[in-house]
């Protein structure tokens, strides 16, 4: 199948590009744009921001792979991030991950992105959300929550509809 990108992200990304003395100063701009409308960055998307852009897919691929916020799978419709750094985790966040795990039939021993058969919910790690003195910290895609209890996760789940 050819990798095609719909008329109107183009319109966008054409926009972001214009913004930039060089082009290639909107590679991450165009990334998330992409993530965005996707959901996720794959292989075929990265070859064609580094054509977009004039680069080697090397070049964009070294982003997306760097960057944690850049996933390269799909994830799921409602994507639950756990932070695992230091305050949240002595505070609890892996007793949450856990909890997430065991409530959506997932693995608990997996620290990577893992989605839910039916791809409604992801669930994954990630660094310190900046919150550390409301730990444990987590979001549900742009929805942040802090002080976390395993009740309050019920709660979450629950509300995503
Ligand atoms: S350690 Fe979790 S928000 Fe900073």
């Amino acid at each position: 199948m050819i990798f095609t990108i719909p008329a109107p992200l183009e319109a966008e990304i054409d926009e972001l590009i214009s913004h930039y003395p060089k082009k290639r100063s909107a590679s991450l701009m165009l990334l998330h744009a992409v993530q965005e409308h996707f959901g996720h960055i794959s292989r075929d998307a990265v070859e064609w921001v580094a054509t977009k852009l004039g680069l080697q897919p090397i070049n964009i691929y070294e982003l997306v792979t760097f960057y944690p916020m850049f996933r390269q799978e799909p994830a799921g419709k409602f994507q639950i991030k756990v932070c695992r750094t230091l305050s949240c985790a002595l505070g609890g966040s892996g007793k949450l991950h856990e909890h997430f795990c065991a409530k959506l039939g997932l693995d608990a021993h997996m620290h990577g992105l893992q989605t839910t058969k039916d791809g409604n919910f992801s669930i994954e790690f990630v660094e310190c959300l900046a919150s550390c003195g409301t730990a444990p910290v987590m979001m549900c895609n742009e929805d942040f929550y802090e002080g976390v209890s395993l009740a309050k996760a019920d709660e979450i789940v629950g509300g995503c509809k």
